[in-house]
């Protein structure tokens, strides 16, 4: 058994950022199920928003994080990580992230700030269009060069230990961790009193997805089985503007664009989102993701087109280059075309239920980012809010673990029961693995994306129900595997998603059904809470 003061699952700007900080007080491990870098993080495009401007202020930001969340975000919550903003941007650039600077006319230098859906300033901090990966990579560095963390790549962890099992523990409390040492093959029992999932989230639930491979929900399906509260999985957020190509997909065409003007067309180049809102391509993400898909259903295209050739084609390399590079790759060359688009699902705005702090329904166990649920996107995120969330709550998250649960306190010697994995032989087919995970993603794009009904979703609930039992049999029969054990919690999440979304019966933010097209307000402005004991 491995003891530590901190264990940290995932490596995303949340657990980095937490661990930079932990290591500090004491001996931190994090857990990453592939290599470190392989977080959603950094995948992120447009940037981190954070109030730097004096043209802008904490109030307009809260404000505009408010409108876009649908009536869900306490304003408490939305206020403290807002205006908390400005000195996690100090951290993040003492490790060395460096944001781009722009001279603003008057010989001065300043950061260059970028303006996305919803915004109603100029406020994303950004590193080109490729701001998550310089995010990652000087994170990653700190925390390779630092003393007291252990960093566990290729551990994928399986379960939350909670004394609920362990016949003498007086309260129910979260002691630990097992991981697959994917390598070895062998599980790991890890013992400590803080426990922070910052596993990310859920999009490979989806068919298309702006995700990378790692985003199965894991965090999400772990806390769930432990027995922590999960809140408002139905508002899943659809990237309006993911690359449409046959060879390359989830590749993330960033809003940061229609910011510089960019503007979506149908094919014959007229501007339709204006038909659906007034403030046309930068309404706020739902909307214009539900007009792209109305608009595709109605006409039978495949897809849709961002038109940002009124930029100069030096503008557009220089700004975007990761997309400018990409795109001609395939063949477009966005000074001169159009680059289709389609909507993938791209962010979970529910999670594992949390107050500001991190800090869960079960004792020992915080959790920072997309995994999370702590309000502050209510049901709809504002763009570029996460990565501003990660980095303020994990330090929220630290000392509130430092208050509940002291280092000076010594660790209860519990003695952690160790993995038994039974009478088990090896996963005799894949291809059974790799079939039910097809099924999960295309029935969830069917019947539980951009526009739902109780019917679709009555469907879905079924055949998830299915596949949990075949899923389930997997588990108890086979010798895990992270295929095994991915596909485990993609169904546990999708059956979360599903479940959520049948309760709500209205409309608001991102959950749009056919059968309840109004909000409403007086029985439906609450968070749907599931909690499973
Ligand atoms: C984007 O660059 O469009 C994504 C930003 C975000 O989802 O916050």
């Amino acid at each position: 058994m491995k003891t530590y003061d901190f264990i940290i699952v995932g490596s995303g700007i949340a657990g980095l950022s937490y661990a930079l900080r932990a290591c500090r007080h004491g001996r931190v491990a994090i857990l990453t199920k592939r290599e470190a870098e392989n977080a959603n993080t950094a995948w992120a495009q447009g940037g981190i928003a954070c109030v730097q401007s004096p043209e802008d202020s904490f109030d307009r930001h809260v404000a505009d994080t408010l409108d876009a969340g649908a009536g869900l975000c306490p304003e408490s919550v939305v206020r403290t990580i807002v205006s908390e903003g400005p000195a996690a941007i100090d951290e993040l650039i003492q490790w060395g992230v460096a944001f781009d600077h722009r001279e603003n006319g008057a010989g001065e230098d300043e950061l260059d700030l970028g303006r996305e859906g919803g915004h109603t300033k100029r406020r994303i901090l950004h590193s080109k269009d490729t701001t998550g990966r310089e995010i990652e990579t000087k994170l990653l560095a700190a925390v390779r060069a630092a003393e007291n963390i252990d960093l566990y790549e290729r551990h994928f962890a399986i379960d939350l230990i909670t004394t609920r099992k362990l016949a003498f523990a007086s309260s129910v409390r979260c002691v630990g961790i097992y991981a697959l040492n994917e390598e070895s093959g062998e599980v790991l029992t890890f013992r400590s009193d803080r426990v922070v999932l910052c596993t990310g989230g859920s999009g490979r639930v989806y068919l298309y997805t702006t995700n990378p491979k790692v985003a199965t929900g894991d965090g999400v399906a772990m806390a769930w089985r432990a027995g922590a509260e999960i809140a408002n999985m139905e508002f899943v957020q659809f990237h309006p503007t993911c690359l449409y190509h046959h060879e390359v997909k989830s590749f993330l065409i960033t809003e940061a664009m229609r910011g510089e003007g960019a503007r979506l067309v149908d094919r014959e180049g007229r501007d339709f989102v204006k038909d659906y809102d007034p403030r046309g391509s930068l309404a706020p993400r739902d909307i214009v993701a539900r007009a792209i898909d109305r608009e595709i259903k109605r006409t039978g295209s495949p897809c849709v087109y961002l038109d940002i050739t009124h930029q100069p084609k030096e503008f557009i390399a220089e700004r975007f280059p990761n997309i400018y590079e990409t795109c001609l790759r395939l063949g477009i060359d966005a000074a001169t075309d159009p680059i289709p688009v389609v909507p993938a699902a791209h962010y979970q705005c529910g999670g594992v239920r949390t107050d500001v702090n991190g800090a869960t329904s079960l004792p020992g166990l915080w959790a920072v980012g997309e995994v999370a649920c702590t309000g502050l996107h209510g049901a709809n995120r504002l763009a570029s809010n996460s990565l501003l969330e990660g980095v303020v709550v994990s330090r929220r998250a630290l000392d509130d673990a430092l208050h509940r649960a002291p280092l000076d306190r010594p660790t209860e010697a519990l003695v952690l029961p160790e993995w038994e994995s039974g009478d088990v032989t090896d996963v005799d087919e894949l291809v059974v693995i790799y079939h039910n995970w097809d099924e999960i993603r295309r029935l969830m794009w069917d019947y539980v994306s951009i526009v739902r009904t109780t019917k679709r979703l009555q469907r879905a609930a079924t055949r998830l129900q299915n596949l949990r039992r075949e899923v389930q049999e997997f588990y108890w029969n086979f010798r895990v595997t992270t295929e095994l054990l991915e596909l485990r919690n993609l169904v546990e999440v999708a059956t979360l998603i599903v479940d959520c979304a049948a309760r709500r019966r209205e409309s608001r933010g991102l959950h749009y059904t056919l059968d309840y097209p109004e909000t409403d307000d007086r029985a439906w402005k609450k968070d749907t809470v599931l909690s499973r004991f």
